[in-house]
C-alpha cells in the first residue's frame, strides 16, 4: 500500500501484485507458523495432525481465502462495511471478526514480548542443550510477573505506534525484507536440526501419521490452526484485498499465499520437531517448544555463530509476529474508525489500553493465576481457543455460505475473473467448496472438537 489505508475520497491501491503478496504474507506468517504450529504438531500427536492440518489449509484455506479476497476487492470496503453493503443479515460476520481479532490481540503480544525477551537471552548467552536448563529459562520468564509483563509492553508499544502512524506503507517493505530471509535462515536452520543425532526420529514423527491420533479435539486443534496461520475467518484478508487493483488475479493470490505460509510453517516443524527429539526434550510440553528447542540448537553451534544466529532468528520472529498482529490491531482499529467515527489517534489509544490490561491478564495466567479457569483452560489458553478454534471457524463458515448461497453466483463470477479477462477453470468446484464442503468440514469438526459428535 502507497498509504494510509484511512477513509478517503480516492482508495489507495498497493503499487505491485507482489506488494500485495507480501502484504498479504505478511499478516498470515507469523507467531502462528514458527511458534504455535510446531507445538501443536508436536503436542498432538505428530504426522495425523499435520496431514489433517494439510488438508484443511488446501480445501478450506484456499477456498476462503479466495472467498475473503472476492468479497473485499468488490467492495473495497473493510470486513464489516462489505457486509453492511453486500447483505445486512451478515454485517455480525464483520463483527464477530472484530470480536475475534480483539481476542487474539488479548494474548498475541505476550508471546511476542516473550520473542522480545529472547533477542536479549541470546544477546547474553542463555544457550544450552540442557532441558532442564532451557526449562528454567523459559518458565521463569513466563511465569514471572512484571518481566513477562515489561517484554509485552515494549510488543505493544512497537505496534501502538505504527497503527497510530496509519499502517501499511512499512508493512509492504517489512515484509519483503522479512519473508526471504526467513526463509533463508530456516533453510539454514533444517540443515542443522537434521544433522543432529537422532534426528531422522522425529522427522518421522512429524510425517508419518498415526491414525490412532485423531481425536474430535485434535481435528479442531489442526482446523483451528490453519485459519489462524492462514488470519483467515474474520475479515482481516477482506480488508487487506480491498486495497487490490481490479486487474489483480485474485485465484493466483489466493493460491501463493497459502503457499508460502505453509511452507514457512513445515520448515519451523522440521527444524525445531526433529531437534527436540534429538535433545531429548519433551515434544507435547506446549507453548514452550519454540524458545526451549530453538536455543538449544544455537547452542550446538558454538557461542560466536549460535549467537549471531540466535539473535537473527528472534529478531525475525519479532519482525513476523509484528507484521501479523499490525493486521490484527488494524481490524479493531479501523473498526472504530469506520463505525464510531473515532480519530485513528483515539481509537488505537483506547483500543490498546484495553488489550495492554486483557494481555496482562493473560501473562499471569502463565504463572501466579494458573488455577483461574476457565472451562478448564488458563486465561492464555482460553483466549487462544475461543478465537481459534471457534470465532474464527464460524466466521469462515458464514463468509463461504454468504458467498457460495446469497451473493448470486453471476456476480461472485464476474469479481473473480476480472469480468471475464481471467479464466479460472476451477470456478464451480470452489463454488460447491463454498457451499456444501468447507460450510459442512466446520461444522463437523467443531461439533466432535466439542464433543458433541
Ligand atoms: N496469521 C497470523 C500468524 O500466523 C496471525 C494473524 C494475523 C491472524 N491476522 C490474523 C489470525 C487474522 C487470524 C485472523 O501469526
Amino acid at each position: 500500500m502507497q498509504q494510509q489505508p484511512t477513509k478517503g475520497s480516492s482508495r489507495d491501491q498497493f503499487v505491485s501484485k507482489v506488494g500485495f503478496i507480501f502484504a498479504a504474507a505478511g499478516s498470515a506468517i507469523g507467531l502462528g507458523n514458527i511458534w504455535r504450529f510446531p507445538y501443536l504438531a508436536g503436542k498432538n500427536g505428530g504426522g495425523a495432525f499435520v496431514l489433517f492440518y494439510l488438508i484443511c489449509v488446501i480445501v478450506l484455506g484456499f477456498g476462503l481465502m479466495l472467498a475473503e479476497f472476492v468479497i473485499g476487492r468488490h467492495t473495497q470496503l473493510s470486513s464489516v462495511d462489505a457486509f453492511k453493503k453486500l447483505d445486512k443479515r451478515f454485517t455480525f460476520v464483520g463483527g464477530m471478526g472484530v470480536l475475534a481479532a480483539f481476542i487474539i490481540m488479548g494474548y498475541y503480544p505476550v508471546v511476542g514480548g516473550w520473542s522480545v525477551a529472547y533477542i536479549f537471552k541470546t544477546i547474553l548467552g542463555q544457550l544450552s542443550t540442557d532441558a532442564a536448563i532451557m526449562g528454567d529459562v523459559f518458565g521463569s520468564l513466563v511465569t514471572g510477573i512484571l518481566s513477562p509483563i515489561f517484554w509485552t509492553a515494549i510488543y505493544m508499544l512497537a505496534n501502538i505506534v505504527i497503527v497510530a502512524k496509519g499502517i501499511s506503507s512499512g508493512i509492504e517493505k517489512a515484509s519483503k525484507v522479512m519473508i526471504p530471509t526467513l526463509l533463508g535462515l530456516l533453510a539454514i536452520l533444517v540443515i542443522r536440526s537434521l544433522t543432529l543425532p537422532g534426528s531422522i526420529e522425529g522427522l518421522k514423527y512429524l510425517f508419518l501419521p498415526d491414525f490412532s491420533k485423531i481425536t474430535g479435539e485434535v481435528m479442531m486443534a489442526a482446523l483451528g490452526q490453519a485459519f489462524f496461520s492462514l488470519s483467515l475467518g474474520m475479515g482481516c484478508m477482506i480488508t487487506y484485498s480491498s486495497y487490490l487493483s481490479k486487474k489483480e488475479n485474485l485465484v493466483q493470490n489466493a493460491t501463493i499465499v497459502p503457499v508460502l505460509d505453509t511452507a514457512i510453517a513445515l520448515l519451523a516443524g522440521v527444524v525445531i520437531i526433529p531437534a527436540t527429539v534429538s535433545f531429548g526434550f519433551d515434544l507435547g510440553q506446549g507453548p514452550g517448544l519454540v524458545f526451549v528447542t530453538v536455543p538449544a540448537i544455537f547452542a550446538t553451534m558454538g557461542p560466536v555463530l549460535g549467537r549471531v544466529f540466535g539473535i537473527i532468528f528472534f529478531l525475525l520472529l519479532t519482525l513476523a509476529a509484528l507484521t501479523s498482529s499490525l493486521s490484527l490491531l488494524e481490524v479493531v482499529v479501523s473498526y472504530l474508525i469506520d463505525n464510531k467515527n473515532w480519530e485513528r489517534k483515539k481509537a488505537v489509544g483506547f483500543s490498546s489500553v484495553i488489550l495492554f490490561l486483557i494481555c496482562i491478564a493473560a501473562s499471569l495466567s502463565m504463572g501466579v493465576w494458573s488455577d483461574f479457569h476457565l472451562l478448564g483452560m488458563n486465561i492464555f489458553d482460553f483466549l487462544d481457543w475461543l478465537a481459534n478454534n471457534i470465532l474464527l471457524p464460524l466466521g469462515g463458515m458464514f463468509i463461504t455460505l454468504f458467498v457460495g448461497w446469497f451473493w448470486g453466483k453471476d456476480k461472485v463470477k464476474a469479481e473473480v475473473t476480472n469480468g471475464g479477462e481471467i479464466n479460472f477453470s476451477l470456478f464451480n468446484v470452489w463454488i460447491f467448496l463454498c457451499r456444501w464442503v468447507i460450510p459442512i468440514i466446520i461444522g463437523l469438526v467443531l461439533l466432535s472438537g466439542i464433543g458433541i459428535i
